[in-house]
C-alpha cells in the first residue's frame, strides 16, 4: 500500500497482449462496452503470443510419440521440448520429472495416488478444494487456519512434531500440501519456511502454485519444494493442459494413473492367460493415451512469454493495479475486504470482498449486467476458507440465490475480483467506480434468482 500512483504511472509496463481484449458486451442498461475479464484467479485469457504460437503450429499437428511421419517426430519433438521450456521456467532439479496433466486438481490427484504405503498427509483448512481434497485415501491431519505467516510455519511444525505413525527408524513417508497464494485473498504463503519445516521433520512438499505462477517466479530448488503443480488455464494457456513437477521416485514407483498405450513400455500375453506390463520409468508412465500436445505447447509458450516479458515488470504492474483496487475499496465504507494474514501482507491480484446489505451473487450479476465486468462469487471451491473469513456463515446455505444480508447480518458468500499480466487500467478502475455507484446509488436493474444464480429480471 505504499506505492504512488503518480509515481507508479510513469514506471509500470503496459499490459501484454490477451485474446478478447476487444470483445464487447451488451448491457442491460442499453449499449455495449469492452468486456472486463476480472475472473483470472478462475480462468485467465490467452496471452495473444500464446495464441500465435498455438495458431502456427497447428497445422503441423500430429500424434506423440506414435507414429513416423515428419509430422508426427516434430509434435514429439515440441512436446518433449514443452517439457525442458517448464522445467527450465521452474528452475527444477536436474533429476525432476515433469508430467503433463489437464490441471492443478489433476496433478494433485496424481500424486495423491502416488503416495507410499503409510503416507500421512498434512493440509491446512484454507487450501481450495483441488489441495484440500485429494488425499482421502491418505492419512489426512488438516491444520487449523493461521492468522499469520509465522503461526502457519509454527502450526506445521507443532503437526509434524506430534505424528503418530512411527516406523523402525523413525516416521513413514509424510507429505505437506501448501498453496504458494490463496485463490481467495490472494496472499502468498511463506513456502520456503514451510519447505524447511517439512524436511526438518522428514515430510516432503508440494506446492499449489495454481495462483502463484501467474504472478510471481517460481523456483523449485530456491523453495527446496518436492514438487509444484499450476494448471494453464489460469497461466494464459487454456487448452486443457497442466503441470506437476518434482521428484521422480514416488511417481516411479507408483502404479499409473491411468492405464494405457503411451504409460506402457511392453505387454505380454501369459501363459495363464493373462497379461504382464511392463510401464515406463519416465513421465510417460502418468501421461497414458495420447498427449495433449496443443495443452503442453501453449504452457511452454506463456512460459517464455512471461520470462522474457520480466516478472520483475510484471510484479510492479501487478502491484500498482492491487494498490488501485484496494484504495479504491477502502473508500466504500459498506465494503469489507477478506484477509487472513492482514493488509500488510504480500499479495498477488486476488481480492476478494463482502459488501453490507448485498447478497454477493446480487452484486457479481450487476457488475456484469450494468458495468460488462466478470467477476466470481461465492464460496471459490474453498469453502471452509471463506466461511472462516466471513465469520462462520452457515454450512447449509447454497452458494448462490442465498437471501440477501441486512445490515449488521453475515453474509454468506462473497465476491472476489482478480486480475493480472493482461489487465488495463481501465478495467480496474471501471471496477472500482462500479462498486462505489452500486452501494451508494443501488442497482439500476431488477433481478431474479435463476438455477440458483442471481440474473437481469429481463
Ligand atoms: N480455484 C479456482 C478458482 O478459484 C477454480 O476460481
Amino acid at each position: 500500500m505504499s506505492v504512488s500512483t503518480a509515481a507508479t504511472d510513469q514506471t509500470v509496463c503496459a499490459p501484454l497482449p490477451v485474446l478478447g481484449r476487444d470483445v464487447t458486451v451488451p448491457l442491460v442498461t442499453g449499449g455495449e462496452v469492452t468486456y472486463a475479464a476480472l475472473d483470472y484467479a478462475a480462468s485467465a485469457p490467452a496471452l495473444q503470443r500464446v495464441w500465435d504460437d498455438v495458431a502456427a503450429y497447428a497445422p503441423y499437428y500430429g500424434s506423440v510419440h506414435r507414429g513416423a511421419g515428419y509430422l508426427s517426430q516434430l509434435s514429439t519433438d515440441l512436446f518433449e521440448n514443452a517439457r525442458a521450456t517448464v522445467a527450465e521456467f521452474l528452475d527444477c532439479r536436474a533429476d525432476d520429472q515433469v508430467v503433463f496433466t489437464r490441471a492443478t486438481t489433476d496433478s494433485l490427484n496424481l500424486l495423491a495416488r502416488a503416495l507410499p504405503a503409510g503416507c500421512e498427509v498434512f493440509v491446512f483448512e484454507t487450501e481450495h478444494h483441488a489441495s484440500l481434497l485429494p488425499w482421502k485415501d491418505a492419512r489426512v491431519t488438516y491444520l487449523d487456519a493461521p492468522r499469520t505467516p509465522q503461526q502457519a510455519v509454527r502450526t506445521l511444525e507443532e503437526a509434524l512434531a506430534a505424528r503418530t505413525v512411527p516406523i523402525e527408524g523413525g516416521h513413514g513417508p509424510a507429505l505437506v500440501c501448501v498453496t504458494g497464494a490463496s485463490n481467495v485473498t490472494g496472499e502468498l504463503w511463506p513456502v520456503r519456511e514451510l519447505a524447511a519445516a517439512a524436511h526438518a521433520h522428514g515430510a516432503r512438499i508440494v506446492l499449489d502454485a495454481a495462483q502463484l505462477a501467474p504472478h510471481h517466479p517460481v523456483s523449485v530448488r530456491d523453495l527446496d519444494v518436492d514438487w509444484v503443480a499450476f494448471s494453464g488455464h489460469k497461466l494464459y494457456a487454456p487448452f486443457g493442459a497442466g503441470v506437476l513437477a518434482g521428484r521422480a521416485d514416488w511417481l516411479r514407483e507408483a502404479d499409473p494413473y491411468l492405464a494405457g498405450g503411451g504409460a506402457s513400455r511392453r505387454v505380454t500375453r501369459r501363459e495363464d492367460g493373462g497379461v504382464d506390463v511392463e510401464w515406463h520409468e519416465s513421465a510417460a508412465r502418468h501421461e497414458a493415451g495420447s498427449p495433449n500436445v496443443i495443452g503442453a505447447y501453449s504452457i511452454a509458450s506463456a512460459c517464455k512469454a512471461l520470462t522474457e516479458a520480466g516478472f520483475d515488470t510484471l510484479v510492479a504492474r501487478e502491484r500498482y493495479l492491487i494498490e488501485k483496487v484496494r484504495t479504491g475499496l477502502a473508500e466504500v465504507p459498506a465494503v469489507r475486504v477478506l484477509s487472513l494474514f492482514g493488509d500488510d501482507a504480500p499479495r498477488v491480484g486476488v481480492i476478494s470482498f463482502v459488501v453490507e446489505g448485498w447478497n454477493s451473487s446480487h452484486f457479481a450479476a450487476a457488475l456484469s449486467a450494468e458495468y460488462g465486468i466478470g467477476v466470481r462469487d461465492g464460496l471459490f471451491c474453498a469453502h471452509p476458507l471463506v466461511r472462516t473469513l466471513l465469520g462462520g456463515a452457515p454450512e447449509n446455505q447454497g452458494e448462490c440465490g442465498a437471501p440477501e444480508a441486512a445490515p449488521g447480518e453475515k453474509s454468506l458468500n462473497a465476491i472476489r475480483v482478480s486480475f493480472g499480466a493482461g489487465t488495463p487500467d481501465e478495467h480496474v478502475d471501471r471496477f472500482v467506480t462500479a462498486v462505489r455507484e452500486l452501494v451508494t446509488e443501488g442497482a439500476r436493474w431488477t433481478y431474479r434468482t435463476q438455477d440458483g444464480r442471481c440474473v437481469p429480471a429481463v
